[in-house]
């Protein structure tokens, strides 16, 4: 049987990708800090503790070798240099990587889109191919060092890296269904949605991200992938997905151009312009089709977040969403005074 070790395997994409190389005959060693396990795994799946900032840890685990290692929490160039260490004793790999890589042609990318005039303009869909930021620092730049160092090992430890786009599913700690999910358990009927509603930031599910894994680790190459659902709704659409599944009707402010102010009228997929990823390259060279869309995916979300919201407050539940987001999403005070200012 392959062995394959998955790093950051109980979160949301670790869960099914884990799955799905185990049915595919994986023997899958399942790491991640706490060690816990998805009720979802086959028993053979082995949960292990694992904190990867230990390298030590990381060879003893890999020890003689093994046929395939999942990264889903390469984040430094720190870990990609830990996976290149390995390339002798690693057969391939697959690592997730971000579509927060890319930049339009005129350098503006996820970095700048708080600047004046700063906001991307990608082609749609962005293909695989087009232009990524420089190595550096911050998150989209330590990406980029990550996938030219493993790139760069070419058949010494073939390496695919999937972009993601803005991805959803159970278990996310920083789900942005939460935005829609939590207004509405919260009675709020009025929604204020900039740029028209019609943001775009192009949904991944957890289900279909599992799938390029589990193709990728069935044939290893040096390549890049983008990671994104077939469908790419708009965030109002979103929004009346979201009503329609937790059966509220609402009513939505929509305005012309940006958010008045950073707690009004902004979402987690607002951004001026489309960002779309393309899926060519998966389609191409895996003979990649979807598992799932993200208004077939939803569902699963929507009852799982409302469940979590019901058990605890929101602050607890996703401290990560919390310290991702800090201009407050959900500051209605601010909504309800920007709304009586228009009377
Ligand atoms: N969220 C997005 O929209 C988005 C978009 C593009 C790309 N990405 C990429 O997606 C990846 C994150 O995947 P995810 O959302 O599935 O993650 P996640 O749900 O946040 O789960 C992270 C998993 O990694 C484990 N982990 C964290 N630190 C670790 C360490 N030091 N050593 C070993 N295991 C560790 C966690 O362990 P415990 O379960 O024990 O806590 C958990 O199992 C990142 O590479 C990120 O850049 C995300």
């Amino acid at each position: 049987m392959k062995t394959a070790l998955v790093i950051g395997a109980a979160g949301q994409i670790g869960r099914p990708a884990v799955r799905a190389l185990a049915e595919d005959g994986w023997a899958v060693t399942a790491a991640s800090l706490g060690g816990g396990r998805d009720a979802d795994w086959p028993d053979e799946v082995r949960a292990v503790r694992l904190d990867r900032e230990d390298d030590a840890a990381v060879v003893a685990l890999v020890g003689d070798g093994v046929d395939l290692v999942v990264d889903m929490v390469a984040l430094t160039a720190d870990h990609g240099r830990q996976l290149a260490g390995l390339a002798d004793r690693v057969g391939s790999a697959v690592v997730i990587s971000s579509g927060a890589i890319y930049e339009d042609e005129r350098g503006r990318s996820f970095l700048t889109q708080e600047e004046p005039d700063g906001a991307p303009r990608y082609p749609v869909p962005i293909p695989e191919n087009w232009r990524t930021l420089a190595p550096g620092d911050g998150y989209g730049p330590r990406k980029v060092r990550i996938e030219q160092d493993l790139l760069a090992l070419g058949d010494r430890m073939p390496t695919t890296l999937v972009r993601a786009g803005a991805v959803h599913g159970p278990h996310c700690r920083t789900p942005r269904e939460l935005y829609f999910v939590k207004r509405n358990l919260d009675g709020r009927r009025t929604r204020v949605l900039a740029y028209n509603g019609e943001s775009r930031f192009h949904p991944a599910s957890v289900r279909n991200l599992a799938e390029l894994v589990r193709l990728a680790a069935a044939r290893p190459g040096s390549r890049v992938l983008n990671g994104a659902d077939p469908d790419s709704p708009t965030v109002a659409e979103i929004g009346a997905m979201i009503d329609g599944l937790m059966g509220v009707e609402t009513e939505t402010v929509l305005i012309d151009g940006e958010p008045p102010s950073p707690e009004v009228g902004s979402t987690p997929w607002s951004a001026a312009h489309p960002v779309v990823f393309g899926m060519s390259a998966a389609e191409r060279e895996l003979g990649y089709k979807p598992v799932t869309t993200y208004a077939e995916a939803l569902p699963e979300t929507v009852g799982w977040l409302t469940g979590r919201l019901r058990e605890q407050d929101w602050r607890d539940g996703f401290p990560r969403m919390v310290a991702a987001y800090t201009t407050g999403l959900f500051d209605y005070a601010a909504e309800d005074a920007w709304l009586a200012s228009r009377g």
